[in-house]
């Protein structure tokens, strides 16, 4: 793996975010019907721990995240996108660095996320990052997966990561 890029500025989300990420993700996400499932909420009462990284002011990658209301000392990743021509030096390890050290500021001690198990990428990235796979009702390729999880047919499997002091 090359060395972290540091011309790439990892900032705070804000709202006027919105919309050039919404424009991008369905092609970042190969063409898969993702923007429905990232409303414009995060981009206002989220920006604590949501992230947009920049390369000369062009979006080149994000992280939306939260530190759970319900769950103390719990954190989730909800999406985190990389521009495709920028993918494999680094940036999604940064981001979710950046994420990892915002939220233990908060008092967070585990780390969630989930991806559906169609996203071979990011489940090997996932597990790269030292996401632990939890257990699931049905095998996916030899991955554990949570059957409907988020619905008939929306199968998920699910990450969990201990965050380190
Ligand atoms: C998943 C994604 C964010 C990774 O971003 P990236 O900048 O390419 O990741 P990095 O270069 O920081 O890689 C971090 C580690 O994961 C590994 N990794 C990343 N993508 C991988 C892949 N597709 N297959 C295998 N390993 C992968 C890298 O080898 C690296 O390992 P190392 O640091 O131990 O050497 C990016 O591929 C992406 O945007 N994908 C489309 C959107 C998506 O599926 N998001 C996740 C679900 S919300």
């Amino acid at each position: 793996m090359s060395h972290e890029d540091m011309t790439v500025k990892i900032r705070p989300i804000r709202p006027p975010d919105y919309q050039p990420v919404i424009s991008v993700i369905d092609h970042w996400w190969g063409g898969r019907h993702m923007a429905d499932k990232l409303p414009r909420l995060f981009f206002e009462h989220f920006t604590d721990t949501c992230f947009a990284a920049e390369r000369d002011g062009e979006l080149v990658g994000f992280l939306v995240g939260f530190t759970s209301q319900s769950r103390p000392g719990e954190a989730y990743i909800h999406f985190v996108g990389v521009h495709p021509r920028e993918r494999g030096h680094g940036l999604g390890r940064r981001l979710y660095e950046h994420f990892f050290a915002a939220v233990r500021a908060n008092g967070c001690e585990q780390v969630r996320a989930i991806t559906a198990p169609v996203n071979q990428g990011s489940i090997r990235f996932h597990q790269r990052m030292g996401f632990n796979i939890e257990p699931g009702d049905i095998q996916d390729g030899g991955v554990p997966v949570a059957a409907g999880y988020d619905g008939d047919g929306q199968d998920r499997v699910r990450f969990v990561k201990a965050l380190a002091d």
